[in-house]
């Protein structure tokens, strides 16, 4: 990575092909165009990119959906969901993820209300799983044969907002 400082910031239209492309290089899972758009239309102030040197470099994708509370029982409220989050190649283990994450999670509070966020990760996903614990996230659920290949998904959440304590 060159010496460009990384800007974390609201997507736009125009940044949908980058962010389908770094989509496509990263992971499994993929979205049809309108799914994206439609993302984006209703929940985005916490659809991110991060930015360096004028390129999107990575991006974070969420929606919040009122539900059943993980942690307090019997509670329904709503609910923040990172449906996805990538970081090119060349540009991970630099604090990215972290900033695309933290930035998210204080907008699904601030703007959308959300008292809680989740996601699912694939069990063998070690270093996604490491950070999210980082963020304060813990398991909450197994989900067996989640994914389309057969692998089974970790749902974890963590409360919001951000605490102090937090050491975000
Ligand atoms: C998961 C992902 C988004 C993290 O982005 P990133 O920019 O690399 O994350 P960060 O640099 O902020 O790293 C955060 C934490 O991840 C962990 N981590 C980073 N690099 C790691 C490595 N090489 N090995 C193990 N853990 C690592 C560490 O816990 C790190 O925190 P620390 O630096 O305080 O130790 C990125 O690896 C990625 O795009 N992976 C492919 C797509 C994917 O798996 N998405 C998640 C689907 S649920």
């Amino acid at each position: 990575m060159s010496d460009c400082s990384v800007v974390v910031r609201e997507a736009t239209d125009a940044d949908l092909p980058e962010v389908i492309r770094i989509n496509m290089e990263s992971l499994p899972e993929h979205y049809t165009l309108s799914f994206w758009r439609n993302i984006l239309y209703t929940w985005g102030k916490a659809f991110l990119v991060a930015e360096a040197c004028g390129e999107v470099v990575g991006y974070i994708m969420c929606r919040t959906l009122w539900r059943r509370s993980f942690f307090r029982r019997f509670l329904m409220g709503r609910v923040g969901h990172i449906i996805s989050i990538a970081v090119r190649e060349g540009y991970r283990g630099r604090g990215i993820g972290t900033r695309l994450l933290v930035e998210a999670m204080r907008r699904l509070h601030d703007y959308y209300g959300a008292k809680e966020v989740y996601l699912e990760v694939r069990v063998s996903n070690e270093r996604a799983i490491k950070l999210y614990k980082k963020l304060g996230f813990r398991v909450v659920q197994r989900v067996v044969r989640y994914y389309a290949d057969g692998e089974d998904a970790y749902i974890m959440a963590r409360p919001l907002p951000l605490e102090g304590g937090d050491g975000l």
